[in-house]
């Protein structure tokens, strides 16, 4: 059977070989407004498409903090896929660009953590490309078939880079207000 291009990619070193069988998990950052319903297009048109992505929907593609990536990564993600609207086309008119400068700067530091940064995909899908979606999903799939298994960040960094709890060090805790927590020092008049 003839290889595909994607089969022929070598692993990074360190990275596990895939056992028979294995399928990977993709964990998808969705925008509502554009991929989210592209996604929802592709399913309503029973398009053919893996279906090991889990997908979380986000308001815009700008929301997604690089912390929710690597808790991906640390929590048994094998690839991890950010989708939005088409630049130009954001409702939020630039969360987008926002989005792809500071996704393109995380894939050189999954690098430096000794990850493959394929494993960290930006697309823009709008909400009638289900066509694309499907295409999307499938070629990324290929892509972590041939890189097999992430390592578990979790498992190498653990608490270090804040990512073995739900709140890592740094992070305040959820209070459900936007106040500052007091810190007992000094205030502002
Ligand atoms: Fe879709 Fe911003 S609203 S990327």
């Amino acid at each position: 059977m003839a290889q595909t291009q994607a089969s022929k990619l070598p692993v990074a070193a360190g990275e596990p070989a895939a056992p028979q069988g294995w399928e990977p998990l993709i964990v998808g950052f969705l925008c509502n407004w554009c991929s989210y319903a592209g996604a929802d297009s592709a399913g309503t048109g029973r398009m053919v498409q893996p279906t090991n992505v889990r997908i979380v929907r986000v308001p815009c593609s700008g929301r997604v903090n690089p912390r929710f990536i690597l808790r991906a990564f640390a929590r048994g993600a094998d690839g991890v896929l950010v989708s939005g609207c088409h630049p130009g086309d954001c409702h939020y008119a630039t969360g987008n660009f926002y989005a792809r400068r500071r996704l393109m700067l995380l894939k050189r530091y999954l690098e430096y953590l000794g990850l493959d940064p394929r494993r960290l995909e930006t697309h823009w899908v709008s909400a009638s490309e289900g066509q694309k979606w499907a295409e999307v999903v499938r070629s990324m799939s290929e892509t972590l078939k041939a890189l097999g298994p992430a390592p578990r960040l979790g498992e190498w960094f653990g608490a270090d880079l804040g990512l073995a709890t739900e709140t890592g060090p740094g992070e305040p805790p959820e209070t459900g207000s936007n106040e500052r927590p007091e810190t007992g020092g000094q205030r502002d008049a």
